[in-house]
């Protein structure tokens, strides 16, 4: 297998994931330059990856400046600045791996595919849940005929009460101005996911939703603007002493706060004093919604009922109701469970371990191994996705928002010929 060598745009979050990939693979993938403008992170990239300070850059314009350097560009800046990357480095020719949501609108969306297409490009979306064993056994079960013909699917993305406080009410995608509205950034994974498990065209969609509860009018009573400066409310679930300061494992939360890859308690105290995390939950410039329902419809006749909503736990639930049997699955438990209309019971079928240590439910680093499996032309799965498909299923997505917004059933093919 030839090595894939990749430069990364966006050392945030997820481009420090995918790019520990090439240290425990340096076999497969090697970094060989990076665009980022906060230095810290900049600076985990260089030395992880041994890079020159000349491969080294604060944004992506003059690394794309130096033309195509490598074979893969790897672009995971925020939802609203993947667009023009993406664009410049479709037409030096790069492969890319692009971090969800493709881009926030429908048309940004098809020009990033008919730029693909144009210049004979590779576009890999990261949709990471393809990946995991759990998704990937529940795909290969069906399409073996496990429950007969998919009649109904019940869904449910729950988000965590903590993870939506942290994501979409203080942190980067609360303001869908500055991000994506909530179907788009979160659950574009669960309509990729669905479209993928019925293998049908969807044909229409309905949608219900609201932000409700991480309002001003919830705010308690005498809550100040920012938790650190003393709240009343001693049992509020979404303290950010407690969840920041507090709580020190939580790598993830102290990480993204602080935008430092290994904060102190001194750089997390002063992220709560200034930043968007010290915020009170009931006092942001959130405006996603907190909950909201997807109807859909399939060519087949296959009709679902997804529910995202952010007053769980967390994890995600899914009920395949077909002509043979019926699946359960709980993804955070890697549990599917299937009842045999035959044999009238129940049994438990397995599920490929993984490490649990690895994101998404070993979501991150499958699909690194298998958009580099791709790429080389060794790939016999079927988790990857091309860009038209991505974009079909980011299509659903843009069809249930306005479903949501015009309180209408929008049919798809209609959605896509008034774009
Ligand atoms: N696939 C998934 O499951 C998944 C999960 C979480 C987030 N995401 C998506 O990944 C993307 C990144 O999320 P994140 O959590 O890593 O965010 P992040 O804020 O941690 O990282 C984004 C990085 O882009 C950098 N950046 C900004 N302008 C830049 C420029 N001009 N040139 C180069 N870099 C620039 C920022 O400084 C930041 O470090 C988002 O679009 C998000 O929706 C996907």
């Amino acid at each position: 297998m030839k090595k894939i060598k990749a430069i990364l745009i966006g050392a945030g979050l997820r481009g420090q994931t995918y790019t520990d990939y090439a240290l425990d693979h340096p076999d497969q993938l090697e970094i060989v330059a990076v665009a980022e403008p906060i230095e810290d992170r900049r600076n985990y990239i260089k030395e992880k990856h041994h890079l020159d300070e000349a491969m080294c850059f604060e944004d992506y314009k003059p690394l794309l400046d130096l033309g195509k350097i490598a074979d893969v560009a790897i672009i995971c800046t925020m939802d609203r600045d993947h667009y023009e990357p993406a664009m410049r480095a479709i037409e030096l020719k790069y492969d890319l791996l692009l971090e969800k949501p493709i881009a926030p609108t429908a048309k940004e969306c098809a020009d990033i595919r008919d730029a693909a297409d144009r210049n004979g490009v590779q576009i890999i979306v990261c949709h990471v849940l393809r990946y995991t064993p759990f998704y990937m056994t529940l795909k290969k079960v069906l399409d073996d005929g496990l429950v007969g013909r998919i009649m109904s699917i019940d869904a449910i993305e729950n988000v965590g009460n903590v993870h939506q406080s942290h994501s979409f009410v203080r942190g980067n995608w609360g303001n869908s101005q500055k991000s994506s509205f909530m179907l788009l950034q979160k659950c574009c994974h669960d309509m990729d996911i669905l479209q993928w498990l019925v293998g049908e065209k969807c044909v229409n969609v309905s949608s219900f939703g609201k932000l409700s509860y991480f309002t001003k009018e919830n705010k308690p009573e005498g809550a100040p603007s920012r938790c650190i400066e003393g709240c009343p409310a001693k049992d509020c679930y979404y303290n950010a002493v407690k969840l920041y300061l507090e709580d020190e494992k939580n790598d993830w939360f102290r990480c993204a706060a602080t935008k430092k890859t290994a904060p102190t308690n001194e750089d997390v105290k002063e992220a709560l004093e200034k930043g968007p995390y010290g915020r009170c939950v009931f006092d942001c410039d959130n405006d996603v919604v907190d909950h909201q329902v997807v109807n859909l419809e399939f060519a087949d006749d296959t009709t679902i009922s997804f529910t995202m909503s952010a007053f769980n736990k967390g994890g995600r639930d899914i009920k395949i109701m077909g002509t043979k049997g019926e699946i359960v699955g709980d993804m955070s438990q890697s549990k599917i469970e299937f009842y045999d209309f035959a044999a009238r019971t129940w049994r438990e079928i397995p599920v490929e371990a993984f490490d649990e240590n690895v994101g998404h439910g070993g979501g991150d680093e499958g699909i690194m191994r298998d958009f580099i499996a791709y790429l080389n032309g060794e790939y016999t799965g079927k988790s990857i996705a091309d860009i038209d498909i991505s974009c079909e299923n980011h299509m659903i997505v843009f069809a249930a928002e306005q479903a949501r917004l015009q309180k209408q059933v929008v049919n798809l093919e209609e959605f896509k010929k008034s774009l």
